[in-house]
Parts: structure tokens; C-alpha cells; sequence
């Protein structure tokens, strides 16, 4: 494909996405948020269904919203239902994981040094992890552990932290925890196009046909509609960090995005305490916000020591620009000789010594993590990275 054409098709895809990602997750809070607020009704209803209600101001107009303590007696004529901002934004998000991941799967999946996998078993690996994840969560929630369900939690999260370790030993670090975000984004759709959706139009089917309508099939769809809720936050906390070689990098990798995870949930649990009314609600997001904090800190603390400080000799500019001119301008150069590529990636031509420089820190980060050169297409060896490194860590 003309490389010009791809970026234009990941662009309008990535925004396609969050906007996609915005819509489902927006309403998805904003219908938690009403179930939170929901009070008793402080007059009589002429509908004798109608057990609460919430009123609020927004854009310059009063709301008023009933909540039903079952079904209303009668279908309304127009019901809305809430289920496209949850298809578009997987169909989005897999097209765009297809394009960037799997479409260039040499580059962006393929990491020698983890595994020797080529380019259509990495994809293989990609496509078993998301269908894999939804079989098997969904076996799961059919199991008997589904009466149980913080077991069910636990058992899920323990296949999760499985699922990831295979996933660090297959693919390249930022490919496998990428996987990772998508599978957690591909039970969440699958929850509401396999689940959610169908229990709502066996009740509304019921209804049309005069029949009561079959509530205890709602408590399937709860048990999953409580599931999305703790998974929103990790799932966006995992996909906005692929750009940040410092989550995902490194041999812990394969354990730091499972503890995000949890971490991000704790930080959601709060506001589903608040919602509950129990005293301080907030105190367990705190204790999520500080253990971010802590496994931040406590990981950019552990980083390798700058080799100035252990004794060896500083590298100079001119060393490691000799090796970033062979290794990285193929790709980093205003006109880069890379097939595919017409301009330098992120706008950083790495041609002259002051950009050079200037990106110390980020060539450092990108090196060591092994991200670039990019599926280590030109050939780096591992002493030309321990130079680079040493050279942009070296103070
Ligand atoms: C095969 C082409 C290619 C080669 C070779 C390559 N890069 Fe890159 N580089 C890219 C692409 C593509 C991106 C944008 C990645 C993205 O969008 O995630 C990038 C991004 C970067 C970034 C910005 C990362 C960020 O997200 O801010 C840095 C820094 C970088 N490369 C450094 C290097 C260095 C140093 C080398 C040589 C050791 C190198 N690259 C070799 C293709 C390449």
C-alpha cells in the first residue's frame, strides 16, 4: 500500500476510534451515573411502574428521567437502544490493529530476539489471542463460578496474567501488550453483541408478544455489563500506552500491564462504592492512584544506572552518530531511502547533531527498549545499542 494512503487510513481510523470509544464509553458512564443517582420518586407518578427518578441541567435545559423498577406497562413507541458506539468502536479498533500490527507484522509484531515467529504466525498468535479470550472468558461466565462472582474475577484475572506472559514470549513487547488491550476490548464488544444486547430483545420480544417479560434474563447481561464497567478503565489505560516504552519494555513487562489493570479497576471501584453510598468511597482509588504512582516510580528508580556512574568510559556524539547514520536514517532522514517510507516517521530526521542531541532522551528510551530501529529492520546489532544507549544515558 502507498505509504502516504496508509497513514491517511490510520488516521482517520485512529479517530474514528476514540470517537467511536468516546460515544460507548460516555454513555456507559453517563448510564451508571443514573443508576447512582436515581432517587425515589417524591410525588406520585401517573405510571404506577415508575419507581424513581433524576433531574439535571445541562446545555441551558431541565432533564427529567424515570427509571422503571421493572418494564413499563406498555413498549414506548421509539426505544432507544445503546449498542452501536459499542460495535464501531471494536470494528474500528480491529481494522486499525489490522492495519498497523498485522498488516506490517515483520516490523511491528516480529521480535527475534523474544521469538523466532514469522510474520504469519505472529498475526496467527494475534487473532487466536482475541477470539482465544472471549471463548474462553466466555466458558467462564457459564461455568458454575459465575454465582461466584469474585472467584470468577479471580480465575479471569489469573488467565489474563497467563494469557500475557504468552504473549511477552511470543511478540514484540509493545505488539503484545497492544493484544493484550485489544482482547480485554473484544470481550467488552462480545459482551454486548453476544450477551447484553440479545437478553434486552428476548425481554422486549416477550413484551410485543404479550407475555411478561423474561427479567432473570437481564441478570446475564448484568453479570457482563458489571464486567465492561471494571475493564473500561484498564482497557484505555493499556491503549493509550503504546507510545510509552517505559509500561510495556523491559523484563517485567509482562507483569506491569496485568497490574495496571488491577490498578486501574481499583481506581474505578470507587466510584461504584460512591454510587452504592458507602462511607468514603474513594479511599480504595486512592490506594489505585498511589500504587500507579508507586509502580511509576519504583520502575523508572530501577532503570539501568548511567554507565558514566559504573566506571566505563563515556561514549562520544560522533561514536553514536556513526551508528545511528547506518542504523536509523534509512527511516529518520528528510528523505528516507527506507522502502515505504516518504517522510521521516514522527518528523524526527535524525541527520544533524544537534537534533541528534536534542533527543537524547527519547532515542535512549527507544533503543533500550528495543522498540526501534523498527522491527530492527536494518540490522542493529547489540553492541551498536549498548553504544547508543550508553552514549544518550551518559549524562
Ligand atoms: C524501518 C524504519 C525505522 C528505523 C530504521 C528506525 N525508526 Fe524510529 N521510528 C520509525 C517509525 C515508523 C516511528 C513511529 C512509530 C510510531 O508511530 O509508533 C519511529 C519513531 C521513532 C521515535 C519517536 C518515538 C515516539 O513515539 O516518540 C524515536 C525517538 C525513534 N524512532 C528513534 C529511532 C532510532 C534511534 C533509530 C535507530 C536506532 C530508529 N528510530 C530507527 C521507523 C524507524
Amino acid at each position: 500500500m502507498a505509504p502516504a494512503l496508509n497513514e491517511w487510513l490510520a488516521v482517520n481510523l485512529r479517530w474514528f476510534h476514540l470517537v467511536t470509544g468516546a460515544a460507548w464509553i460516555g454513555a456507559s458512564f453517563y448510564f451508571n451515573w443514573l443508576n447512582n443517582h436515581v432517587r425515589p420518586l417524591e410525588r406520585e407518578d401517573p405510571d404506577p411502574a415508575v419507581k424513581g427518578e433524576v433531574f439535571a441541567i445541562h446545555g441551558g435545559a431541565f432533564y427529567r428521567v424515570s427509571k422503571y423498577a421493572g418494564a413499563p406497562a406498555r413498549l414506548p413507541r421509539v426505544l432507544h437502544w445503546f449498542k452501536w458506539e459499542a460495535y464501531f468502536t471494536w470494528i474500528t479498533g480491529f481494522l486499525l490493529l489490522a492495519l498497523v500490527y498485522w498488516h506490517d507484522a515483520r516490523a511491528m509484531m516480529v521480535d527475534a530476539q523474544v521469538a523466532d515467529l514469522s510474520p504469519l504466525g505472529a498475526v496467527g498468535v494475534g487473532v487466536g489471542t482475541l477470539v482465544g479470550a472471549y471463548v474462553v472468558y466466555d466458558l467462564l461466565c457459564r461455568s458454575p463460578l459465575a454465582t461466584r462472582p469474585a472467584a470468577l474475577a479471580a480465575v479471569g484475572f489469573g488467565l489474563f496474567v497467563g494469557l500475557s506472559a504468552a504473549l511477552f514470549q511470543l511478540l514484540a513487547p509493545r505488539a503484545a501488550a497492544m493484544h493484550l488491550g485489544a482482547a480485554i476490548g473484544t470481550v467488552m464488544a462480545a459482551n454486548v453483541l453476544f450477551v447484553i444486547i440479545p437478553g434486552q430483545r428476548d425481554m422486549v420480544d416477550a413484551m410485543v408478544a404479550g407475555r411478561p417479560p423474561p427479567l432473570a434474563r437481564g441478570a446475564a447481561g448484568a453479570l457482563r455489563s458489571l464486567h465492561n464497567n471494571y475493564l473500561t478503565l484498564p482497557a484505555l489505560l493499556v491503549m493509550v500506552s503504546n507510545h510509552y516504552p517505559a509500561v510495556w519494555a523491559g523484563p517485567g513487562g509482562w507483569l506491569m500491564v496485568p497490574a495496571l489493570c488491577v490498578l486501574g479497576a481499583m481506581i474505578r471501584h470507587g466510584y461504584n462504592l460512591r454510587g452504592q453510598g458507602a462511607p468514603r468511597p474513594f479511599v480504595i482509588s486512592w490506594v489505585g492512584a498511589a500504587g500507579l504512582a508507586a509502580v511509576a516510580l519504583g520502575s523508572a528508580l530501577s532503570g539501568a544506572p548511567p554507565p558514566a556512574a559504573s566506571g566505563a568510559a563515556p561514549v562520544s556524539l560522533s561514536a553514536a552518530q556513526m551508528v545511528i547514520a547506518t542504523r536509523c536514517m534509512g527511516c529518520h532522514a528528510t528523505e528516507p531511502t527506507m522502502a515505504g517510507f516518504v517522510a521521516p516517521p514522527k518528523g524526527l530526521a535524525l541527520e544533524d547533531r544537534a537534533t541528534i542531541e536534542a533527543n537524547r532522551d527519547r532515542i535512549a528510551s527507544q533503543v533500550e527498549s528495543r522498540v526501534m530501529p523498527l522491527g530492527n529492520l536494518t540490522g542493529m546489532t547489540d553492541e551498536e545499542r549498548a553504544l547508543v544507549v550508553a552514549w544518550a544515558r551518559g549524562g
